[in-house]
């Protein structure tokens, strides 16, 4: 597994996501993922999933220490009490003692966001999260979130695949030495249908899913691809035995657009901007 190295955090660039994913599915997948070598796991409060997380983790026989294990609060819980209980229920569901990262799901506009991060860095020092960090934040949210914060910040988690622009986003990350997080890496599938990234594939021997996630990792952005197939998870982990050329990382590059979003904020169930 490679890694990607940000603000004391040591990151595994491929993880798996497990967002709808339930019950013994769920558990089923973490745990095949797991074996099959994957060492970083995404969940979330909101996913309702921080059980099977945990029971997959535990029957994958793969020591504790040996995996990064991701969740995030939800908004409606970010004042300061709220937010201690919800990441103390979730180690609990998870039964861990404690995650490796902590994240902020989405901002909230209507909860100050110095009383926000005050409380994620009590939870970090009450030893409940070894890192944390924020998703969906844009550059003005980074911006702020890193002159309040005591402790570092050392991820956005973010939409990301060759199809979306965030290159402003990005540059504010690598500005503060925070990584970034792709969530949505293959485009929630799409990229298996486009023209380019499959052609580009056939040339190295890899699907046009495989070459979305290179396209990431080969740019030290973490990927967090789910699946709910024990066939792709396997499909999905063969992306460090192969490089794309310069050429082939500009030719996928120039496929972003400004709307190329496929998560609408305002649908993601968060607080609405006023
Ligand atoms: N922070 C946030 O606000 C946020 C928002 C969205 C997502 N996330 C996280 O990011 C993770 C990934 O994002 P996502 O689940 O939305 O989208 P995604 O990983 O880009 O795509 C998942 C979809 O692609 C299909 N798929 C998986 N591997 C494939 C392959 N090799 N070829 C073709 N299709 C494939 C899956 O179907 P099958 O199950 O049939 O394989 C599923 O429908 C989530 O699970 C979650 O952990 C975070």
């Amino acid at each position: 597994m490679e890694f990607v190295e940000a603000n004391g955090a040591r990151i595994p660039l491929l993880g798996l996501g497990t967002w709808d994913l339930r019950g013994r599915t769920c558990a089923r997948i973490v745990e095949q993922a797991l074996r099959l070598g994957y060492r970083h796991i995404d969940t979330a409060e909101m996913y309702d999933n921080e059980r099977e997380v945990g029971e997959g983790l535990r029957a994958s026989g793969v020591p504790r220490n040996d995996v990064f294990v991701v969740t995030k609060v939800w908004p409606s819980h970010f004042m300061p009490r709220d937010l201690l209980r919800a990441a103390k229920e979730s180690t609990v569901k998870l039964r861990l003692s404690e995650v490796d990262l902590l994240l902020l799901h989405w901002p909230n506009p209507r909860i100050p966001l110095s009383e926000t991060l005050g409380a994620l860095c009590k939870v970090k020092e009450a030893g409940l999260a070894r890192h944390i960090g924020v998703s969906n934040f844009t550059v003005a949210l980074i911006e702020e979130a890193t002159r309040l914060s005591s402790e570092p910040l050392v991820c956005n988690q973010i939409e990301l695949h060759p199809f979306i622009d965030q290159s402003k986003v990005r540059a504010a990350c690598a500005t503060h030495g925070m990584a970034v997080v792709a969530y949505c890496p293959i485009a929630r599938g799409n990229a298996k249908n486009n023209a380019l990234l499959a052609r580009i594939g056939q040339q190295h021997g890899k699907s046009a899913a495989q070459v979305s996630l290179r396209f990431l990792v080969q740019q030290q952005i973490a990927a967090i691809p789910r699946t709910s197939k024990l066939e792709r998870l396997t499909e999905n982990a063969a992306i460090f035995d192969f490089e794309l050329s310069a050429n082939e990382m500009a030719e996928i590059d120039a496929l972003s657009h400004g709307d190329g979003r496929i998560v609408d904020y305002a649908f993601s169930g968060a607080p609405k901007w006023d």
